[in-house]
């Protein structure tokens, strides 16, 4: 087979090995290059209360299940239209792999598919969505 012929055999062969990566493989977990170490240490100022939990969840069904689905599996209306696949949150898996402080950064600052949403709420708020989102594991 010539070079040339080889060359696009294998550019197309890539190409459609992302294409199918970005629709079917499943979600993997990536590093977060800018956290720091006290962010990804932090933790709720405040111990999760029922009511925390409860406000939590309002603001989780408000705003994260159109991508993230009703209970967090990553299966929401507008998430099934994204190419990126979202995690899911009742596995404990995702739930052991990312600390409170990580869940925060993520929530606060964005990461690759996910929108930023520090400034939507105060502190208190994102930090109840984040107990609220412990209470889907599955365990
Ligand atoms: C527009 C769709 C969309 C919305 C709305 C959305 N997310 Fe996400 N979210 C994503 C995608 C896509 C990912 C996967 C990002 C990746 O590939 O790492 C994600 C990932 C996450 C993660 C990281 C999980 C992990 O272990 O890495 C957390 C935490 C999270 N979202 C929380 C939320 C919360 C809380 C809300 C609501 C306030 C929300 N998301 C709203 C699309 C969305």
């Amino acid at each position: 087979m010539p070079v040339v012929r080889f060359r696009l055999l294998l550019a197309t062969m890539s190409v459609l090995g992302t294409v199918s990566c970005a629709t079917r493989s499943p979600w993997v977990p990536d590093a977060l290059p800018d956290i720091t170490l006290e962010e990804r240490t932090r933790t709720s100022p405040a111990p999760p209360t029922p009511e925390s939990i409860a406000r939590g969840g309002e603001l989780f069904h408000a705003a994260c299940t159109p991508c993230h689905g009703k209970k967090g599996r990553g299966n929401g209306e507008t998430g099934k239209l994204l190419s990126l696949r979202l995690p899911d949150l009742t596995n404990s898996k995702v739930q052991t792999q990312r600390s409170d402080g990580e869940m925060f950064y993520i929530l606060t600052h964005g990461h690759r598919g996910m929108p930023g949403q520090g400034d939507r709420w105060p502190e208190e708020e994102r930090w109840s969505i984040i107990q609220f989102m412990r209470t889907l594991d599955d365990r």
